[in-house]
């Protein structure tokens, strides 16, 4: 494969089917897939299309101003537009912001929104793509490794309420999305890293064959190899695609599967106070806590653990809770019993059986999570 071949991934939903391209270095290819995907969607391309160009203070210089370079070189009219970086910019306000320059633009029906940025400004775009003119047409170029992986993949868009993350939003599919690897280059350790935990995930839930080829692959990966890095993501993406196309709007409780370590994940970030670990590092520390409470059950044997263990801290990623953030056992539970996903505050586990596959597990003995939990 050249470097400007792109690997192809189909998300299969109907007449909101979509491709995700995955290339390296190779942004200039971006007028023309739009231009496709617009027209293959249905929509009117004229000769100067209209595009909203959204991004983050960070992202604008280091990629942003790229992009809308790229299409005003093709003849497009594109508006960019970069808000601060960060959680609270998927707000009321920002979203108000949004509206503003669409209305200004005089935007149409065929009148595209282009996210630049992480998940950030890939959830807020979409929703205000999603809302105005009840549905414009939206396109994502995710820039870190978590929105590349996930964010981007599965049509879930929103911002937050003042009370709670994500509590306002729909489900609104791009025409396309463009994953180049290079914007990974200026991607901080931390975040890139955060980003691996979502990909390791992906092999212990669903593909024991990628968790391996994972396991082999470790010093390409830390290295920010670009081969390798086309190849997990494209699998990542194929695989929530999989599960996505399952159960689009979360109904039937397969996409549920996607949630293996997050329980205990958002317990921790929320006990830890938003921000303090990220989002990917909380998960590495879910998944190992799943991954023996499956143990304790007799659900895995305890080479597995150690397994994703290994893998995890080969990708520098946390395997325990960080030595400043012990919280007693009871406010874990509590925190737990909050999210948003625990049915009437039943505890209940996506746990796997064995490598590449899980199962949500009900009314788990919560003595024995306590058990877990104090093993840390
Ligand atoms: N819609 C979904 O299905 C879904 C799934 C998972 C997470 N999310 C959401 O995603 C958000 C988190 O996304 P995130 O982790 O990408 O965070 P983010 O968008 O805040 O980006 C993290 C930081 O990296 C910077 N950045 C982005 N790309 C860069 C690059 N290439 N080089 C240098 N810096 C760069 C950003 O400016 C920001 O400071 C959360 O709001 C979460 O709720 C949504
Ligand atoms: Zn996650």
């Amino acid at each position: 494969m050249t470097e400007s071949s792109p690997l192809l991934v189909h998300v299969s939903l109907a007449d909101r089917s979509y491709e995700i391209a995955i290339v390296t270095a190779a942004l200039d290819l971006l007028p023309e897939l739009a231009q496709t995907w617009l027209t293959g969607h249905g929509y009117r391309v004229g000769d100067a299309p209209k595009a909203l160009v959204v991004t983050d203070q960070n992202v604008k210089t280091l990629h942003g101003d790229r992009v809308a370079g790229l299409l005003d070189e093709a003849g497009w009219q594109a508006r960019l537009v970069a808000l601060p970086a960060g959680e609270p910019t998927k707000s009321f306000a920002a979203t108000q912001d949004l509206y503003d320059h669409l209305v200004d633009l005089r935007a149409d029906r065929s009148t595209v929104v282009i996210a630049v940025g992480g998940g950030v400004i890939g959830d807020l775009a979409g929703f205000a793509a999603a809302t105005y003119n009840r549905g414009l047409p939206f396109l994502q170029i995710p820039t870190t490794l978590l929105a590349m992986v996930d964010s981007s993949v599965g049509g879930k868009v929103g911002i937050n309420h003042p009370k709670g993350k994500n509590l306002i939003g729909a489900f609104h599919q791009p025409v396309g999305v463009l994953i180049d690897t290079q914007f990974l280059a200026t991607l901080p350790d931390r975040d890139f890293r955060a980003g691996l935990a979502e990909v390791v995930k992906y092999g212990v839930i669903l593909d024991s064959a990628f968790f391996h080829f994972l396991e082999g692959h470790v010093a390409e990966i830390n290295a920010r190899d670009p081969a390798i890095l086309r190849r997990i993501v494209a699998s990542s993406c194929d695989l929530k695609a999989v599960v996505v196309s399952q159960d689009e709007y979360e109904r039937t409780g397969l996409r549920a599967v996607l949630n293996y370590g997050h329980t205990f994940a958002h317990a921790f970030e929320a006990l830890a106070g938003y921000g303090e670990l990220l989002h990917g590092e909380a998960v590495a520390i879910g998944m190992q806590y799943a991954a023996r409470l499956a143990e304790r059950l007799d659900r895995i044997p305890p080479e597995l653990v150690t397994r994703q263990t290994r893998l995890l801290e080969s990708l520098h990623l946390p395997t325990g809770l960080p030595s400043d953030h012990t919280w007693p056992v009871d406010a874990i539970i509590d925190a737990m019993r909050l999210d948003k996903k625990t049915l009437a505050g039943k505890l209940r586990f996506v746990l796997p059986t064995r490598l590449g596959h899980v199962e949500l597990v009900e009314n788990i003995d919560e003595a024995l999570v306590r058990d877990v939990l104090r093993q840390g």
